[in-house]
């Protein structure tokens, strides 16, 4: 696929959505949210239609701007936006110890970016799995309630897209599911540190914000995401357990966090 051009852009905003309708439902999608007055119960009592009425009116801001991999990526001096993600991608298949010939599944596929590069790289055979239909031709479905039998894939991944699951449980429970026994899911997942105060005024805005911008029922704690998996009934392993990276980085991590809001506080 080529890169999405301005026309492109223009004419894909509102994806599956009349034209006529997308302004209406601009104004339904805002209402869900916090920083339109919305509550938390009903984003997630609806949380098909708000996630995909997100979906269609992002799907072409993001190819435009992003590509077919609608993900973020830590970026090295002299690496491009491409290679960033391709290597972030080919990083969490090698977490996940693909072989060649195992059928594995990715999460809320988006446009398929990561799942093409991840079958060539391990030359497995992945199936992606998504719930907006303008993203997706094939494979329509919603991760909550997925449809496949129990014990059907050698891997699971997902990336950045559980986050807009209503329930964690429910959602990493359909995972374990599908998943073959003892073998393992891998995700990027999008969670608040420890930090947030939920009764910080200023804290609760940047958290409305971001769940307003990506179509977010909730933004989950880290400590709740790791609970919710293992009552799903996973074994949870942080990168650091696995000794991939070293014991105390993830104090490294939170104290460059902390610089980063120092920094952005002290520029205002
Ligand atoms: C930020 S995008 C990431 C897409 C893809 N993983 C990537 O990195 O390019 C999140 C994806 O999750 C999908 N998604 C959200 N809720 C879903 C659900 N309930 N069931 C299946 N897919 C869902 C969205 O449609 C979207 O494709």
């Amino acid at each position: 696929m080529s890169k999405a051009g301005t026309l492109d852009l223009a004419s894909g905003v509102g994806g599956k959505i009349d034209k006529n309708e997308v302004l209406s439902a601009v104004d339904k999608y805002e209402k869900y949210h916090v920083y339109f007055g919305g509550e938390e119960e009903e984003r997630k009592a609806n949380y098909t239609d708000m996630v995909n009425k997100y979906y269609d009116l992002v799907t072409s801001f993001y190819e435009y701007g992003w590509g077919e991999s609608f993900h973020f990526a830590p970026r090295w001096k002299g690496e491009s936006l491409q290679e960033s993600i391709k290597r972030h991608e080919h990083f969490l298949a090698l977490q996940l110890g693909l072989k060649p010939g195992q059928k594995v599944l990715d999460v809320g596929c988006g446009i398929g970016g990561p799942l093409r590069e991840i079958a060539r790289f391990s030359k497995t055979s992945v199936t992606g799995l998504n719930n907006n239909e303008y993203q997706i031709s094939r494979g329509k479905a919603d991760f909550m309630n997925m449809p496949f039998p129990e014990n059907t894939f050698d891997a699971v991944y997902a990336i950045e897209a559980t986050c807009h699951a209503p329930d964690p449980v429910g959602c990493y429970k359909e995972i374990y599911r599908v998943l073959k026994p003892g073998q393992c899911f891998a995700a990027y997942e999008w969670c608040m540190t420890d930090a947030y105060d939920p009764n910080n005024k200023e804290h609760q805005q940047i958290k409305a914000e971001i769940e307003l911008g990506n179509g977010l029922p909730d933004i989950r704690l880290t400590h709740q995401c790791l609970d919710a998996l293992k009552k799903a009934g996973f074994e949870v392993k942080v990168l650091e357990n696995m000794g991939v990276a070293p014991k105390g980085s993830q104090r490294v991590q939170a104290f460059l966090e902390k610089a980063a809001e120092g920094l952005v506080a002290g520029a205002k």
